[in-house]
């Protein structure tokens, strides 16, 4: 099946990347929100990100104006749903919210159109499961900054078919991303092996074993991560962290998977990373 029109629902941090993206390579999107204001800033998110490539020589001018030119914005979903070829939800981590989203989604495209989401945690064949489409339905997971990121883990519900996979594989690699297969179990790939360092890290703070910036430079000196894993837990936000720990936890049942106490006291206090101001570290809002 050929792609030419997307539509984006949810104009946030990851939904105005992924318009962006898919603008900047040939596809007509339309990005949808609940918010008027959110499509706003998103929309001048993506000027400035594309003019901060026009300052680098990436793209030219021309280029620029194209990509905004092929982003048309919208407040109603099932208007801004009905001719799209496919629909990458990256609405809020809601399970509720996005159920609803897919409901009316289902009603109003064709139906051949595929159904994306960009959710970091909630499964992929429990949402499609509520669609009269399972087979067309499949997870996109792109990474934040999405225009900066190259992976894309692709991921197959129970019901995706083989010709679902294979039209969201080229349609990624279209947007020049890396696709990697991924079944749908809790926490796909990524988050699966990400937030349990992150969680052992944070009983290493905990125990006392070491201080925040040492167990950072440890992970980044010793094993050459861009990034230790406190100041990316600060930087996915310690909600985000606990609330992942805890999909993992009860999706696979295996205490190896238990939050940290010290990251539930630090969320109860609200010390939930850059976005409060503090979480390891401290930072001006
Ligand atoms: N932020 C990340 O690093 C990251 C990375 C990978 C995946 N994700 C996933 O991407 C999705 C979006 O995350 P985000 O960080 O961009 O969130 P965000 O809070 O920045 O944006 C969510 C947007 O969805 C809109 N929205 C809420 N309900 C809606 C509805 N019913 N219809 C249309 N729009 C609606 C909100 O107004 C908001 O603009 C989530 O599923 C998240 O788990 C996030």
């Amino acid at each position: 099946m050929s792609i030419s029109s997307i539509a984006v629902i949810g104009a946030g941090t990851m939904g105005n990347g992924i318009a962006h993206v898919a603008a900047q390579s040939g596809f007509s999107v339309t990005l949808i929100d609940v918010s008027q204001g959110a499509l706003d800033k998103a929309l001048n998110t993506i000027a400035g990100n594309l003019d901060r490539q026009v300052k680098k020589e990436a793209i030219t001018a021309e280029d620029k104006d194209a990509t905004l030119a092929r982003i048309a914005t919208s407040t109603d979903l099932t208007a801004g749903v009905a001719s799209a070829d496919l629909v990458i939800e990256a609405a809020s981590e809601n399970y509720d919210v996005k159920k609803s989203i897919f409901g009316v989604v289902d009603s109003a495209c064709g139906a051949n159109t595929i159904l994306a989401t960009n959710t970091s945690s909630i499964s992929i064949t429990e949402l499609a499961a509520t669609t009269s489409r399972a087979d067309r339905v499949i997870g996109m997971h792109f990474f934040n900054p999405v225009p900066v990121m190259k992976l894309c883990e692709i991921i197959r519900g129970l019901a995706t078919s083989d010709e679902t996979y294979a039209t969201v594989k080229a349609m990624a690699e279209t947007m020049g991303k890396v696709p990697v297969e991924v079944q749908d179990y809790p926490g796909f790939i990524s988050n699966r092996i990400l937030m349990p360092m992150i969680n052992e890290a944070i009983y290493c703070v905990m125990e006392g074993i070491a201080s925040p910036d040492d167990i950072d430079t440890v992970m980044k000196l010793g094993m050459a991560h861009p990034m230790g894993p406190l100041t990316l837990a600060d930087f996915i936000g310690l909600d985000v962290c606990l609330s992942i720990m805890e999909v993992l936890h009860q999706g696979l049942g295996d205490t190896k998977y238990r939050p940290c106490p010290l990251l539930r006291k630090m969320v109860a206090a609200g010390r939930l990373g850059r976005k409060s101001g503090q979480g390891f570290y401290a930072y001006n809002k």
